[in-house]
């Protein structure tokens, strides 16, 4: 592993990702004002965000699980993406709400978002990203909500990875793209 964490500068600390959390979460419970809804937490990288998020959501709620991949052990995606595992009840007629780490592309955001389509007519289907990349999109995809935008970097910490590791930072930072290997 060529970074270290020494290397890894801070992008949004703790702080600011609590603070801004708390404010979609107040967005949220105004928008489905107590209907309740189901939350999808796409693995690995939302986890941080999805369990900081549901404890400021008022409305009754379920969640779920799921896993994608399209990264691999590169720092670009391979332009595929992996349904790694899909496993989800019945949500027909149900408020859903996917919750990703990052829209880079949007295909792993489209991917799901035409899967929920396809397979059941839900009350509502919004998608939240705690981060936005847009250099890279791909796709037509916009978050409903979203926590920062961000330029060109790519980001680990509060869930995201460098091949598999970082995820457990408090922070999101960010290593010179020198350092990172692809
Ligand atoms: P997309 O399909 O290109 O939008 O990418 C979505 C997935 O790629 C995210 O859910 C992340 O897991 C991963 N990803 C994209 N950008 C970064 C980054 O800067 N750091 C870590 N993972 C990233």
């Amino acid at each position: 592993m060529k970074v270290k964490q020494s290397d890894i500068k801070i992008l949004f600390s703790e702080d600011q990702l609590t603070t801004r959390i708390k404010e979609i979460a107040a967005e949220m419970n105004s928008f489905y004002k107590g209907e309740e809804i189901c939350v999808i937490c796409v693995l690995k990288g939302a986890v941080m965000f999805t369990t900081e998020l549901v404890k400021h959501l008022d409305m009754p709620l379920t969640m779920e699980f799921i896993r994608l991949s399209s990264y691999g052990h590169s720092t670009s995606t391979s332009g595929k993406v992996n349904a790694v595992e899909i496993k989800l009840p019945d949500l027909n007629g149900k408020n859903v709400l996917i919750v990703e780490d990052i829209v880079d592309t949007g295909l792993t955001a489209k991917f799901l978002l035409d899967f929920i389509k396809c397979n059941f007519h839900t009350k509502s289907t919004k998608f939240a990203a705690l981060l936005d990349k847009k250099i890279f999109r791909r796709t037509d995809i916009e978050p409903d909500y979203y926590g920062f935008e961000i330029d060109d970097k790519f980001v680990v910490g509060y869930g995201l990875d460098y091949d598999g590791f970082y995820r457990n930072l408090k922070f999101i930072g960010y290593a010179d793209k020198s350092l990172l290997e692809n």
